[in-house]
């Protein structure tokens, strides 16, 4: 079997040497790369390097091996363009259709998925030229990879930097997986909420529960891969952000609450994979609770959580929203399920059965989605994020 053909285009930012390491993973892992750096990226990592780790040569522009026509064959022959660094400069070009060098005019003949991984400093991302360079490209299943938070070029800090390679790699691979579908979620907004709330007792103590927020990662990864852009609200899973994903970390069902409702006034769909806690601790002990010896302690008092899944099926912030709810069942798990589903009124409800070694913290699930319109789609046992391809499939069918 041919292996994929990956065009690596790197452009000018320092970030540019972890680009190295993106190369690594890809031909360690089966892909025949070639490498298309700007000029600009020259000046970061030499040409010797790229052609080294990709086995291939390696050119910036057109007017080298002209009677190979690079400029349209390398672009035609990929089966995946991922740009890792792309800086401001070439997401303007991306967005404008500019052909000036080699990789410019690949982007323009690549007819498979794109992936770009922008890294620059926090005021070039968030200029208003960028952002509607950004919104441009995802309205037309670029899939834009957003910059992660942490430490930039010099002493700044800030949103900007490219995200881990092996995150880049990861997110590569989905969209490589499936193939050159149309990216279906493009130019939607979708929100999934992930992970477990925690409800404080006291400075040190919180009620909890099990879950792992692996579900609801694996949702954001594959709605990103698919081309949305999706805000992840994660309660408190110790995960790793997963690209091209909004992270907003909050910690109570309040928080949560607070979280969904905002990011869900302009979503196309909400998906509710957080195992929200029904209920709280009815007082919160600013100390911490000591023991009294002789003394029992005192009685917990919980009061109710609001249900944020049911507040936003009854309350749609826009019309044709298409919201999914979960249920973890032990048993009559379809009747149970249906009841829920009604109860809730969400459009879709995946129900999952749970037990011993069943679904918490494992790395597959197996499950049903109920449709509110009678559908029934069994998910048999698989990875996680096969189970998410078929909600947003569902969810895509809905929304178109
Ligand atoms: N959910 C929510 N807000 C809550 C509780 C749950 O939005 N306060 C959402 C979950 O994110 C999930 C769905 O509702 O998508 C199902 O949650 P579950 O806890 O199973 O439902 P309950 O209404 O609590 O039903 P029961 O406890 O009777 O099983």
């Amino acid at each position: 079997m041919d292996k994929p053909k990956v065009v690596l285009g790197v452009s000018g930012g320092i970030a540019a040497y972890k680009a190295c390491e993106l190369l690594r993973r890809f031909t360690e892992s089966g892909h025949d790369v070639t490498v298309v750096p700007t000029a600009s990226a020259l000046h970061f990592v030499g040409a010797a390097t790229w052609s080294a780790l990709s086995g291939n040569p390696v050119s910036t522009q057109v007017w080298d091996d002209v009677h190979e026509v690079p400029h349209v064959r390398i672009g035609q022959r990929a089966d995946l363009v991922v740009v890792a660094p792309t800086t401001a400069d070439m997401l303007a070009k991306a967005a404008h259709g500019l052909a000036d060098d080699l990789l410019t005019n690949t982007l323009l003949t690549a007819r498979c998925p794109v992936v770009l991984a922008p890294a620059m400093h926090t005021e070039m991302w968030e200029h208003p030229a960028t952002r509607e360079n950004v919104a441009t490209l995802r309205r037309r299943g670029v899939v834009v990879i957003e910059p992660a938070v942490g430490r930039l070029t010099g002493v700044d800090t800030g949103k900007g930097r490219l995200p881990d390679p092996a995150a880049i790699f990861e997110a590569c691979r989905r969209v490589l997986a499936r193939g050159v579908h149309e990216p279906d979620l493009a130019g939607r907004h979708v929100v999934v909420s992930a992970g477990g709330t925690r409800e404080p007792l006291d400075p040190v103590r919180f009620l909890g529960n099990r879950s792992s927020g692996k579900q609801g990662y694996a949702l954001a990864r594959t709605a990103a891969a698919r081309g949305a852009r999706v805000t992840l609200v994660a309660a408190d899973t110790g995960l790793p952000d997963p690209a091209g994903v909004d992270v907003v970390p909050v910690g109570t069902a309040v928080q949560m609450r607070e979280a969904v409702l905002k990011a869900a006034a302009d979503a196309d769909a909400v998906v509710m994979a957080a195992a929200v806690a029904d209920f709280r601790p009815a007082a919160y002990a600013a100390g911490k609770i000591k023991k009294k010896d002789g003394q029992e302690p005192e009685p917990l008092v919980l009061v109710r959580n609001p249900d944020i899944l049911a507040e936003i099926s009854a309350d749609r912030a826009r019309a044709g929203q298409v919201i999914v709810g979960f249920a973890a069942e032990t048993d009559d798990v379809l009747s149970n399920g249906r009841t829920k589903l009604a109860r809730k009124g969400c459009d879709l409800l995946v129900v999952n059965e749970v037990g011993e070694r069943k679904t918490f913290g494992s790395e597959e699930n197996e499950a049903v989605v109920l449709g509110a319109d009678g559908s029934e789609t069994p998910v048999p046992h698989g990875p996680k994020e096969a189970l998410a391809d078929t909600v947003w499939d569902l969810v895509a069918e809905r929304l178109s």
